[in-house]
């Protein structure tokens, strides 16, 4: 039941972006200066929002442009109406909508679907992760060096020792190849695809990792924080990888050798 909600759900936002994508829409901005909200944001949280109610109306929801509805229940969706904002207002199709449900603190099962991809990835707890309903699996590159990495930059550049650019800068100095997607629910979801062996990020919110965290997690695999910490979506720096790699980039990611 679950399952088919969230499918429908997460069907009902990408149609949003479908029917906004390369055509007209009002665009607002948030804080910061490149930090916009489109009408398919609201749009898509709308379609999203009205499905999970009809039937779980006593469900909690976070969703990016709401906010909090109704705390306090074991069920939690988290929902992001389009990860890749700036793409998308920019006609780039790398975009998508990413919902993860959580029961009692557990991210249980999680959808990210990129229609103008036309890829539609699900994971849930202990069953494995999918595209398009064929199994995925991560990569097996065994090192850093020989890996294919993907990053993002927050909007709001974080000015720190083994900041963003420090760390892109050491690997690209190094001759790794990292590529920078605008869709942190796209970048988890191509390492859970093996396209990439490993993506890290500062700052993200948890509507923008609860669904492709898992999706790692279940084709294989590694996710933590910058310690190598078990990851939580509500803490904001993730480190994501096929797993054989992990120890490497926990070392890349504190500014240490590699
Ligand atoms: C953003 C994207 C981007 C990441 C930013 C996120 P949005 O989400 O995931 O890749 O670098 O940190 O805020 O604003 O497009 O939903
Ligand atoms: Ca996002
Ligand atoms: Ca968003």
């Amino acid at each position: 039941m679950i399952k088919t909600i969230l499918l429908n759900a997460i069907e009902a936002g990408g149609k949003e972006l479908q029917r906004f994508f390369n055509g007209e829409f009002k665009i607002t901005n948030k804080e910061g200066i490149n930090n916009p909200v489109t009408e398919a944001d609201h749009a898509s949280e709308k379609a999203i929002i009205d499905i999970i109610q009809k039937s779980y109306p006593d469900h909690f929801i976070l969703s990016e442009e709401t906010g909090e509805i109704i705390t306090g229940s074991e069920y939690k969706w988290i929902i992001d109406p389009i990860d890749g904002t700036i793409n998308f207002a920019n006609g780039i199709p790398i975009c998508c909508v990413s919902i993860g449900v959580e029961k009692n603190g557990e991210m249980i099962m999680g959808a990210v679907y990129a229609p103008m991809l036309n890829e539609l990835y699900f994971a849930e707890k202990g069953q494995g992760a999918t595209l398009n309903g064929k199994k995925i699996s991560v990569g097996n590159k065994a090192t850093v060096i020989s890996s294919c990495l993907v990053t993002g930059f927050p909007y709001t550049y974080l000015d720190e020792p083994n900041g963003p650019l420090q760390i892109f800068e050491k690997l690209i100095r190094k001759g790794v190849p990292v590529r920078r997607l605008g869709s942190a629910a796209i970048d988890l979801c191509w390492v859970a695809s093996g396209r990439f062996d490993g993506f890290y990020e500062h700052k993200l919110a948890a509507w923008d990792s609860a669904a492709g965290f898992l999706m790692v997690q279940e084709a294989g695999g590694k996710v933590t924080d910058f310690k190598g910490n078990p990851y939580s979506p509500y803490q904001p720096h993730i480190l994501a990888t096929n797993g054989l790699i992990h120890n490497e980039m926990v070392e890349v990611v504190n500014g240490k050798a590699f």
